[in-house]
């Protein structure tokens, strides 16, 4: 099955794959980066406030030529500037260059102020008045989704979080929690074992089923996000990769493929959870020893 279309909770449909603007920096670069995706087929482009490149990502949309409602645009309120949600959506809608962004997500729930409620009202407001399709939210957890569902007269119709195989079992009850709400989660940096965490467990069952399927590790990490029924946001500043990135929609992995992944991600959380108690331990020891080596030499008796 290619990286389809999934249907929200609003009524709309968002494309299950998109590419993320983070780590583009700015400048000319980065509207060659967009540009770049949008050439080789993404056509939903993944920015914020924060990464600093609406302008550049808006100016790679228009130069695309594309009609507007060929692509799919999220852009999200990271509380830049200090500027308040009517102020941001404003200024976003300016630096892409369009009437409308087809999601707008709150970035992070530190940044609903005063509170969610409050914060999410506004929100809907926006999607009231047409200036988003959609709203959402990024980063939050089963609580703060409770808190906003309590008040909501529109509900989120995604929440993007962190997603890859070494921290799925801590982030499947947010998961679950969407779908008994008809919130879909959006999954980023699903790469995370190839880029920030190799030579752990990961890397065995994924090289093991990229060999006997002959694709890339990338394209087996993106295909089992894609098999948890989650909307992939993912970015490459090499064309080879985006096409990668495209093809791996079509990667059919079996259940134990992907069970394979589930139990090396659980693994690689414990070994990491391991690691980090020890090295606690060896500061916590190394600080003490330094606290009786300076009483010693100032002549402190500490016992
Ligand atoms: N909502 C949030 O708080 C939040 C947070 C983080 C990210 N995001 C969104 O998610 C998007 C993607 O995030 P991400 O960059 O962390 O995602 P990712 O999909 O985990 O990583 C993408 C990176 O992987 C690299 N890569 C691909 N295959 C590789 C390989 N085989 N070996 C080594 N590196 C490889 C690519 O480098 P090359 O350029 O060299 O190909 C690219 O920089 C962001 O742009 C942003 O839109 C949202």
């Amino acid at each position: 099955m290619p990286w389809e279309l999934i249907k929200l909770n609003d009524g709309t449909s968002i494309p299950s794959v998109a590419f993320g603007t983070w780590t583009l920096g700015g400048g000319s670069q980065a509207t060659d980066f967009v540009d770049q995706a949008i050439s080789v087929g993404f056509s939903h482009i993944d920015t914020a406030q924060a990464y600093r490149n609406e302008e550049e990502a808006g100016k790679a949309i228009r130069e695309s030529g594309l009609p507007r409602k060929d692509l799919y645009i999220t852009t999200k309120f990271s509380g830049r500037d200090g500027l308040d949600i009517e102020t941001s959506i404003q200024n976003s809608l300016k630096f892409l260059g369009v009437d409308y962004v087809d999601l707008y997500l709150i970035h992070h729930p530190r940044l609903a102020t005063p509170d969610i409620p409050t914060a999410w009202a506004k929100m809907e407001k926006l999607k009231q008045d047409g200036l988003v399709k959609s709203i959402g939210v990024s980063n939050f957890g089963v609580p703060e989704l409770q808190i906003l569902l309590d008040s909501a007269k529109i509900k989120p119709v995604a929440n993007q979080i962190l997603l890859h195989p070494y921290v799925h079992a801590q982030q499947l009850p947010i998961i679950a929690f969407g779908n008994a709400h008809g919130i879909v989660s959006e999954a980023y940096s699903v790469l995370i074992p190839l880029t920030h965490q190799p030579g752990g467990p990961v890397d065995k069952p994924v090289g093991a089923i990229a060999a006997r399927l002959s694709v890339k590790p990338e394209q087996v990490l993106l295909a089992w996000a894609k098999a948890k029924g989650v909307v992939v946001v993912t970015s490459s500043t090499k064309k080879e990769r985006l096409e990668g990135y495209l093809a791996a929609g079509d990667i059919e992995l079996t259940p134990a493929d992907v069970v394979a992944i589930d139990v090396a991600g659980a693994a690689g959380t414990r070994q990491l959870t391991v690691r980090t108690f020890v090295n606690r331990v060896a500061v916590v020891t190394l600080a003490t020893a330094l606290a009786f080596a300076v009483c010693g030499y100032m002549g402190v008796d500490l016992i």
